[in-house]
């Protein structure tokens, strides 16, 4: 599923000062359905959005790029791609729009909206999984909508396929420290189900060979069992 055509994604593309970072975008944008599948769910809404682990940025062009006029704020820890990400948003004229910052999971702004984590969490390792969790479900608005996208373990050769990559993001330098621990689907759903939410868990993979799933989890309505 495109949102964008191809013309509306090179656009973005073009934001991008390096080529190594062209070439990134244009390869994340037309294979990897998170952008499309993430703006589709939001982009109607009013609520601020905070992005956790926004790396250069590309979420917010795409909302942007697709019609919503959320109040995006993006934190990564890693200045680099904070720096990347905030050379985008000047260049597309959109640097009142997107607010990008350089800090780590756990110092966020004050933002009570819409949450997202796209690709993070197998960073963490696995006992910061349950503090972000609880974190990010503390930055929900009562209409908000928590939204991850995630490798999760799993025993079959999409979870392998992943693994070999990771290997190689870690090695060419974009993801220092690389992979600490992949969630299993129910390690994410039982601690944001104690605490009131109601989740759901589908495959996401587009024209990836990634074992990626799209988690969206909303406080569950008064006196309602399922979402
Ligand atoms: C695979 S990238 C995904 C980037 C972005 N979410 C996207 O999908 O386009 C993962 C990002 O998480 C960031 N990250 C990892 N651990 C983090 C932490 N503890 N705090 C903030 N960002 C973190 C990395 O720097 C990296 O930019």
């Amino acid at each position: 599923m495109h949102l964008l055509d191809t013309a509306a994604r090179e656009a973005i593309v073009a934001h991008y000062a390096q080529r190594r970072h062209r070439l990134y975008a244009r390869w994340k944008l037309k294979t990897d359905p998170v952008y499309a599948a993430t703006a589709a769910l939001l982009r109607d809404s009013a609520l601020p959005l905070l992005d956790i682990g926004c790396g250069i940025g590309l979420l917010g062009q795409y909302l942007h790029a697709s019609g919503a006029r959320v109040r995006y704020a993006g934190v990564d820890h890693d200045g680099f791609k904070i720096d990347t990400a905030q050379a985008a948003a000047r260049h597309a004229g959109l640097e009142r729009e997107l607010d990008l910052r350089c800090a780590d999971a756990a110092t966020l702004p004050p933002v009570s909206g819409h949450v997202v984590l796209l690709d993070i969490l197998h960073y963490l390792p696995a006992d910061r999984h349950r503090a972000l969790l609880q974190v990010a479900t503390g930055h929900l608005a009562p209409d908000g909508l928590l939204v991850i996208r995630n490798v999760l373990r799993e025993a079959n050769w999409r979870f392998h396929a992943t693994r070999v990559e990771e290997f190689f993001l870690r090695y060419s330098g974009w993801i220092p420290g690389g992979a600490q621990h992949y969630p299993s689907a129910d390690e994410l759903r039982e601690p944001l189900e104690a605490a009131g939410l109601a989740v759901h868990i589908a495959p996401l993979r587009g024209r990836t060979p990634f074992n990626s799933y799209l988690l969206v989890a909303r406080h569950r309505a008064p006196d309602s069992e399922t979402p």
